[in-house]
């Protein structure tokens, strides 16, 4: 089995919920499996350290997870119309395997959750992009065969998985936004298992 990392931070948990639909997606595809990890919230008082491990959910991320996966989906909830600092501090830990190339050649998908229509989904997502572009990484959005995306009311885009997730962060995904999550893992698998034969 080849692991794909599904690394997202959630504060309110639409993006986490976003995850675990792609992590189905994942495991639709023979021989791949996810590997669901978050990161701890930063604060002005920096390099604070958690516990490796969080009272609930995943645990957190380390630079093995990375190295070691066939595929990445990165999650974050967009705050002022980009990815979250928990995610973008983690990042910024990775200079050892941008150093070595460690993720060049990977295949790498991005996904969102926001709290109004236009708060700036795709620039999240396509901000998120950048920094594994850095990497080396193989950016792959939704392709409109996915027909949700003709239609969409809530979430869903070309460039990655989004959600509507209103302004108290509750609603919960539409059946398009859940069958784009999955679809999103589905595709990110069988990429990772193409390009790992
Ligand atoms: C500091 C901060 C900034 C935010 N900025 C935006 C924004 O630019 N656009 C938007 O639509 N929602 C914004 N939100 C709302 C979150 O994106 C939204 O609640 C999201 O669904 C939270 O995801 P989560 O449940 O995974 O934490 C912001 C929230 C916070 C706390």
């Amino acid at each position: 089995m080849a692991d794909v990392l599904v690394l997202y931070y959630s504060r309110y948990g639409a993006t986490a919920t976003m995850a675990q639909h792609i992590a189905r997606g994942v495991e639709e595809v023979d021989g791949m499996q996810a590997r669901v990890r978050t990161v701890p919230p930063v604060s002005t008082l920096c390099e604070a350290s958690e516990d490796r491990i969080p009272d609930a959910g995943p645990p957190y991320a380390s630079l093995e997870d990375l190295r070691d996966c066939a595929g990445l989906a990165l999650g974050s909830p967009t705050r002022f119309g980009n990815m979250a600092a928990p995610l973008k501090y983690f990042i910024d830990t990775t200079s050892s395997l941008w150093l070595g190339a460690a993720l060049a050649g990977k295949p790498a998908t991005v996904f969102t959750s926001t709290a109004s229509l236009h708060g700036g989904q795709e620039t999240t997502l396509l901000s998120m992009m950048l920094p594994l572009l850095h990497h080396g990484m193989l950016i792959l959005g939704i392709p409109y065969s996915e027909t949700d995306l003709l239609h969409t009311e809530a979430g869903g885009t070309p460039y990655g998985a989004s959600h509507l997730a209103g302004p108290d962060s509750k609603k919960p995904l539409t059946d398009a936004e859940l069958r784009l999550c999955r679809a999103q893992g589905k595709r990110l698998a069988a990429a990772a298992r193409k390009l790992a034969t």
